[in-house]
């Protein structure tokens, strides 16, 4: 095992879960928990809708960066390590892959379209998740980028469910990190 601070990064599609499950499996290992669309909002002081309506998404984009960088330092860099929750997209851009890779082990939280509809029905004011054709085409596209990710896990079940698979999985692969990029 690495003697550096223990983080996981949770990635994975719009209502997969990541920020439910990230705070339930920090509160099992005994972890900090980072949520980064939260924590961006608190940095920036705007909401994520209102980066979208007033800045657009290529500006969110940069912004989400900088904030994952500020967060893995906090985390790895200074601090105890922990669980963060990535936004759904944040993944798919590769320098935040390499990024992450460098400081954490990933975990896609993968569900079905199926799943996600059920449980986002608007949407819940997420500014990408639109009319269903769009939502499969992003669904659609992302899943490659996810595959990434270190350990692939259903994130189906109850969160409890989830947490045990997560910590069983990570105790299986104790050394698995690094893809990512
Ligand atoms: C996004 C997902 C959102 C948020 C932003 C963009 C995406 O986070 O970062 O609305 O591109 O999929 P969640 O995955 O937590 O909903």
């Amino acid at each position: 095992m690495s003697s550096s601070p223990r983080v996981i990064a949770l990635v994975g599609f719009m209502g997969s879960g990541k920020s439910t499950i990230g705070a339930a499996l920090a509160a099992r290992l005994g972890l900090p928990f980072v949520d980064l669309d939260a924590a961006l909002e608190t940095s920036s002081g705007t909401s994520i809708r209102r980066w979208f309506e007033t800045a657009g998404e290529p500006a969110f984009r940069l912004v989400e960066r900088a904030e994952l960088a500020t967060v893995l330092d906090q985390l790895a860099t200074g601090g105890e390590g922990g669980v963060l929750a990535l936004g759904g997209g944040a993944w798919s851009d590769p320098a935040n892959r390499a990024l992450v890779a460098g400081h954490a082990r990933t975990i896609w939280l993968d569900v079905p379209l199926d799943a996600v509809r059920a449980r986002l029905p608007e949407g819940a004011g997420r500014p990408l998740y639109r009319d269903p054709a769009a939502i499969a085409r992003l669904f659609a596209a992302r899943q490659a980028d996810y595959a990434r990710a270190d350990l692939r896990i259903d994130a189906t079940e109850a969160v409890p469910a989830v947490v045990e698979r997560i910590v069983a999985g990570l105790a299986a692969r104790p050394g698995a990190q690094g893809g990512g990029a």
